[in-house]
């Protein structure tokens, strides 16, 4: 089946899916536009479309009538929460709503992704976040007495047995081939539990134990070619921030002839 289909009695001819077709793959022929080899299944051109000639036969369109702009969300408020995030270590022992962790999960699902590759995968801890976790202390207890010599983070580290998820209800695991699509996505999903009350935690050091133990790696059970790009520990936090630490002078450079 095609993923997208132009409904020829429906579309008007203007060409504003053509010429924002980031994939060259919409022509107009005879006042109607055409689709050829190439497309990315974007949607520009169903969310673009006056006349609702778009259709995206394979996809659950659920939600997408009706677009709230971010300049719904004051521009002031949003930065001053931006800079009011923190990094939360201290948890309380309440689960996170599984509404809220399907809203978590939305946010990252709607990050952008090169190409449209939608390739980023989300692997929630669940019933083998404790005996993950075990396997995490074992295995860092032991490399840090050898990174020791090197890092005077690993010489001061207390490994205690929730060293890696401290206690938090929640943990995702974000995953792709490379990269960046996964942080972007990990940073959506990382605002959106901000403002559902939660607090995350990148562990980057989980992140680096998956990358170093294949048995590790094994138990995430990722999608084959995936690494962990994040690791999201996220729950109710116990603890409370009360000013904004100050951050090194933004490191700028506005290119010149
Ligand atoms: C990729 C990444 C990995 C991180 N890994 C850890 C970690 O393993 N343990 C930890 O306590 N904090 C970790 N952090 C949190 C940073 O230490 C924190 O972002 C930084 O100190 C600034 O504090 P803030 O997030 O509260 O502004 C990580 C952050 C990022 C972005």
């Amino acid at each position: 089946m095609e993923n997208i289909i132009i409904d020829a009695l429906k579309c008007v001819g203007c060409g504003k899916c053509v010429k924002d077709c980031v994939a060259f793959a919409l022509y107009l022929k005879d006042g109607k536009a055409k689709l050829r080899e190439g497309c990315i299944e974007c949607g520009h051109c169903y969310a673009i479309c006056p006349a609702g000639a778009v259709d995206m036969p394979g996809y659950d369109k659920t939600g997408s009538v009706g677009v709230t702009p971010m300049t719904a969300v004051d521009s002031e408020t949003l930065l001053q929460a931006i800079k009011s995030r923190r990094t939360v270590r201290q948890f309380l022992d309440v689960p996170v709503e599984p509404e809220k962790l399907e809203k978590i999960l939305e946010a990252g699902r709607y990050a952008p992704t090169g190409a449209n590759s939608q390739n980023v995968a989300y692997t929630v801890l669940a019933d083998r976040q404790a005996e993950i976790e075990r396997s995490c202390v074992k295995l860092f207890r032991t490399g840090a007495k050898a990174g020791a010599l090197f890092s005077r983070t690993l010489r001061n580290a207390e490994i205690g047995d929730s060293f890696f998820f401290k206690g938090a209800p929640l943990v995702i695991v974000v995953s792709g081939h490379g990269s960046v699509n996964a942080s972007l996505a990990s940073a959506y999903m990382e605002l959106t539990a901000n403002s559902l009350g939660l607090g995350v935690l990148y562990s980057g050091f989980f992140c680096g134990c998956a990358a170093l133990d294949p048995r590790i790696r094994s138990k995430l059970r990722l999608p084959k070619g995936h690494k962990a790009v994040t690791c999201m520990v996220i729950g109710y936090p116990d603890v409370e921030y009360r000013r904004i630490p100050p951050r090194k002078p933004l490191k700028l450079n506005v290119l010149s002839k």
